[in-house]
């Protein structure tokens, strides 16, 4: 099972650095896996622990796509490191090993502590179609273009019918880079 999450570690600098990512949950342990070149590969490589925030505000993941890594954070509990302010809850974690791979490598990580801090208020389509647009963000270069309007098409119908204010701001960041992305397939078009 994939969790998408929100990665927290710290740059060399002690600055924190944000990241969606996808947490595989794998019995007791979470397993970050990075795709290479990553800050989060770099950071967890150097400092070998990291807080997996589970926020309910998408607008973090359609941030960190966006260049709004802004957001607000506070000192973790159990390690040296920093989680959301702002998230349902979030988990504590050390790595216990790293699965090397030339893409991908794996970091097998322990929980070490856990919180909740606010309350689950159930599913939202519009946050899981915010989710799916930031992925297809993440590989717009890689994907055909069909395909990614395709799924746009659908994801705006959940959009439409279930967002909130907050849902909104995050898919029209979002659909910001996709209009310069197809801009940018119009210019280079025969
Ligand atoms: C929901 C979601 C899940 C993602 N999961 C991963 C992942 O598991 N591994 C990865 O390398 N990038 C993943 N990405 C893309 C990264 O968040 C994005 O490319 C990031 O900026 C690159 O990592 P860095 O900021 O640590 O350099 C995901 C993006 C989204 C929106």
């Amino acid at each position: 099972m994939i969790r998408e999450s929100i990665v927290t570690t710290r740059n060399a600098d002690r600055s924190v650095h944000i990241a969606p990512m996808g947490v595989h949950v794998i019995d007791e342990a979470l397993v970050i896996a990075p795709f290479k070149p990553s800050a989060t590969l770099e950071n967890l490589l150097r400092e070998p622990r990291a807080c997996i925030n589970y926020p309910d505000d998408v607008r973090v993941y359609a941030g960190c796509l966006t260049d709004r890594r802004e957001w607000p954070v506070c000192a973790a509990e159990r390690i040296d490191g920093v989680r959301l302010q702002d998230c349902l809850a979030h988990a504590e974690v050390e790595v216990l090993r790293i699965e090397d791979d030339e893409l991908r490598p794996r970091f097998h990580c322990c929980v070490v502590h856990e919180a909740s801090h606010a309350p689950f208020h159930g599913f939202n389509r519009a946050q899981g179609a915010v989710i799916e647009l930031a992925i297809l963000v993440s590989r717009l270069g890689r994907l055909p273009r069909e395909k990614v309007e395709r799924e746009i098409e659908y994801l705006q119908i959940a959009v439409d019918k279930t967002a909130g204010a907050r849902e909104w701001e995050a898919w029209e960041w979002l659909m910001a880079k996709v209009d310069s992305w197809r801009a940018e397939f119009e210019e280079t078009a025969p």
